[in-house]
């Protein structure tokens, strides 16, 4: 595995090279000395002074081109807090505070890395991409950390790209190959509704949001247990309680953001409400309900219709669809209508 040192002090370098080297292919980078190509495999190590402006800021314009990196290690000395908090603020993945504790941080890295490549393997790279981003945003919320939204735009971006390119069908196929529950719901809703978008002429600037608002839809479930979240069949009525609370708590984390438009709360907070009051949390009615709302609520649905999971069987994109036609008063019947388009085409 190749690791990235990037540091402000040039006497670092030849120790941290005498201690990974030949374990590991090190590459390393003095701030302030211009940018160097990395390529996605490796893992960026970062040891600089964070309590001083200069090194941070070359640090902020070094981390801007490495969106590709996915494991961001930093050392920092633990004790110093607002030094943790910064390097959390600058993108870091994990955090040592000692150089010794790097060697078995990165060895768990690498193992971790291979598991997500052999669960990636054969699937295209805006899959791999989309579900790396809310595998790493899934595990912040879960660890308390703080993660990157703009990885989860250039997942959604990247997703956009790939269902422009080859159509929705190919889309939906592939990625119920992908095996993890959740993260294959966020996708699958992210194209059926990026789908929608498209056939129904959206500007972009709506495909965009609408994907964005499909990607973080559910990222509240980041916060339900495990055990109810990956729970294989029906959940009983406490556990649905504990489920039904995902849209509040997706919203409260987000709404921290400023780069998050309301519209993109309200799809978070609302796409289980229904038009005529059923639904949940706030018991919406239609004239609350905004139209990008509706739209992820339809998507949404038939999403979750034509998942693939292990312990039940597939249902066929026609089915799914004739079971949104019965939902009578909750979804708003012209978008149904026009969604068949979506929901039928190979
Ligand atoms: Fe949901
Ligand atoms: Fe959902």
């Amino acid at each position: 595995m190749l690791v990235h040192f990037v540091t402000d002090e040039s006497t670092k370098i030849p120790a941290i090279r005498a201690m990974l080297e030949p374990q590991y292919c090190v590459e390393s980078q003095l701030l302030g000395t211009g940018n160097k190509k990395v390529t996605s495999d490796g893992v960026l190590m970062v040891d600089a002074d964070l309590r001083k402006a200069a090194p941070v800021e070359q640090l902020k314009l070094v981390l801007k081109d490495l969106h590709c990196v996915s494991e961001k290690l930093f050392v920092v000395q633990s004790h110093l807090h607002h030094m943790v908090a910064q390097a959390f603020a600058l993108g870091a993945t994990a955090v040592v505070s000692r150089p010794k504790e790097v060697i078995p941080k990165l060895v768990q890295i690498e193992a971790a890395q291979r598991a997500a490549k052999s669960a990636f393997a054969d699937l295209p790279s805006e899959i791999t991409g989309g579900a790396a981003a809310f595998a790493s945003m899934f595990a912040a919320i879960r660890e308390g950390k703080l993660f990157m939204l703009s990885d989860t735009e250039s997942a959604t971006s990247e997703i956009i790209h790939g269902i422009e390119k080859n159509g929705l069908g190919v889309w939906l196929d592939d990625v119920r190959r992908y095996h993890h529950g959740t993260f294959q719901h966020c996708l699958l809703v992210t194209g059926v509704a990026v789908g929608f978008a498209l056939d129904i002429k959206f500007p972009d600037a709506d495909v965009k949001r609408l994907g964005l608002a499909a990607t973080l839809h559910d990222i509240g479930k980041a916060r339900i247990p495990l055990s109810i979240l990956d729970k294989p069949g029906r959940l009983d009525p406490g556990e649905e309680e504990i489920m039904k609370r995902h849209p509040v708590i997706g919203y409260e984390l987000l709404k921290a953001f400023p780069e998050i438009s309301p519209e993109i709360l309200d799809g978070v907070r609302h796409h289980h409400e229904y038009l005529d009051g059923s639904g949940y949390p706030d018991g919406l009615t239609a004239p609350e309900i905004s139209d990008l709302v509706r739209l992820l609520t339809i998507s949404d649905i038939f999403a979750a219709l034509i998942e693939q999971r292990p312990y039940r069987p597939q249902m066929s994109r026609n089915d799914a669809f004739k079971i949104l036609c019965a939902m009578e008063g909750k979804l708003e019947p012209s978008l149904v209508k026009a969604f068949r388009n979506v929901a039928l085409r190979s």
